[in-house]
């Protein structure tokens, strides 16, 4: 990856010509294994090569002043180091922020302010976490700018809490762990319980996984996401007053069938129901993967699709105009929303010849259905977050 030498330009021009650094932090697709993180399950996601680009430099008094191209509106943020606190007028910063205080209190040393300049290609709100790739960006820089003894597990660990204690959104680990452990062309099979994972070669031959944008803003998103978290976690209370479980990833379908009757409660036993099954799936379907079989791994995202839709109930009609329509076309292995829902993208595997009559007829029904347009992207399988050192030629 090479530096790019616009964005070391504007650097100069907003906060003056100094030596500076750049980082790169991809956002992350979810192949399937959704709503399973904070249930102890498995998850499937990778990283792509759209993400968020920085340009970082120190300073030496305790200020902290920040830039994005994606809000210019927004001007230059500036906060000190001695004043962490959230703060709604600080906007997107308050995820730099909130990766600041979490490295100090953590016992890392930051005793200087600096500056930052990013950049981002990640539609906004698209469920392709923007969020976390700015808080792995944002940890990157600090871990060179500083020199922190820390390791990247730590890293992935500290962007979760930034979302859980200092956003305010109860989130899982697995967009973290995807941004921060990504590799080229490889999936991450994670188990959240554990935290042990395997790195999978995506091999798709003719295929490809194309994204589908809802561009529906995802209003009421992280309430109704902290909704069902609460959910999960009270069928499980439930579960637990007789079987010995750590997590509904625990369980598998044969057993939880036999105890629904301890959860008592028709929409709490269907939430646990997904959890369960979506973390069956996601095992299945890595071994699909890995042996080639790409038509049986297309048939489980359509699965996951349906019990994300029937028995979790987080998609909604551009989800799933999308989604079903994808699985109606022609070289469509499968298809499923991706990330939290609500809005968002869903993906689709599709034959490579077949993309561009996908996307105009699936294009056609969204805007006929929903009255607006999606937007369709082909992801690309990239790095995790990084250090750019290469200079362009
Ligand atoms: C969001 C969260 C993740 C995960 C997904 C749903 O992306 O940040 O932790 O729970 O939703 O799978």
């Amino acid at each position: 990856m090479k530096i790019n030498t616009e964005l070391t330009t504007k650097f100069n021009e907003i906060f003056g010509a100094k030596k500076t650094n750049q980082y790169f932090s991809p956002g992350r697709i979810n192949l399937i294994g959704e709503h399973t993180d904070y249930n102890g399950g498995h998850v499937f996601p990778a990283s792509i090569t759209i993400g968020t680009t920085g340009v970082a430099a120190k300073r030496t008094d305790d200020q902290v002043k920040v830039y994005s191209i994606n809000f210019p509106d927004a001007g230059v943020i500036s906060f000190s180091i001695d004043n962490l606190s959230f703060d709604k007028k600080d906007s997107w910063a308050n995820y730099v922020k909130g990766i600041v205080l979490k490295l100090i209190e953590a016992g890392h040393k930051i005793d200087t302010g600096f500056e930052l300049l990013v950049s981002g290609t990640i539609p906004n709100g698209a469920g392709l976490s923007s969020s976390a790739s700015l808080e792995l960006l944002a940890a990157v820089a600090l871990e060179d700018l500083f020199h922190l003894d820390t390791t990247r597990l730590e890293l992935v660990k500290l962007g979760q809490k930034v979302e859980n204690e200092f956003i305010g959104v109860n989130s899982g680990i697995m967009d973290q762990f995807a941004i921060g452990f990504g590799e080229i062309d490889e999936a991450i099979l994670l188990d959240t319980n554990t935290l042990a994972y395997e790195m999978v070669p995506v091999k798709l031959d003719d295929y490809a996984i194309v994204i589908m944008n809802t561009n529906k803003r995802r209003e009421l998103a992280d309430s109704k996401y902290n909704e069902r978290r609460s959910e999960c976690e009270e069928a499980l209370r439930r579960l637990q007053t007789k079987l010995d479980i750590q997590a509904l990833g625990d369980l598998d379908e044969t057993t939880f069938e036999a105890n629904t009757d301890l959860i008592a409660d028709e929409t709490l036993i269907k939430r646990a129901r997904h959890a369960v099954t979506e973390n069956q799936r996601t095992l299945i379907a890595k071994d699909e993967l890995v042996q080639g079989n790409l038509s049986a791994f297309g048939k489980l995202l359509n699965a996951s699709h349906q019990s994300l839709k029937e028995d979790y109930e987080v998609t909604g009609i551009e989800l799933d105009t999308l989604a079903e329509t994808a699985q109606k076309q022609d070289g469509v292995l499968g298809a499923r929303m991706t990330g939290a829902g609500f809005g968002g993208c869903a993906i689709a595997l599709v034959k490579e010849s077949e993309i561009p009559a996908f996307e105009e007829n699936v294009g056609s029904k969204y805007l006929d259905v929903i009255g607006y347009e999606a937007d369709f992207y082909v992801a690309h399988i990239g790095n995790g977050t990084t250090k750019i050192n290469q200079l362009a030629l």
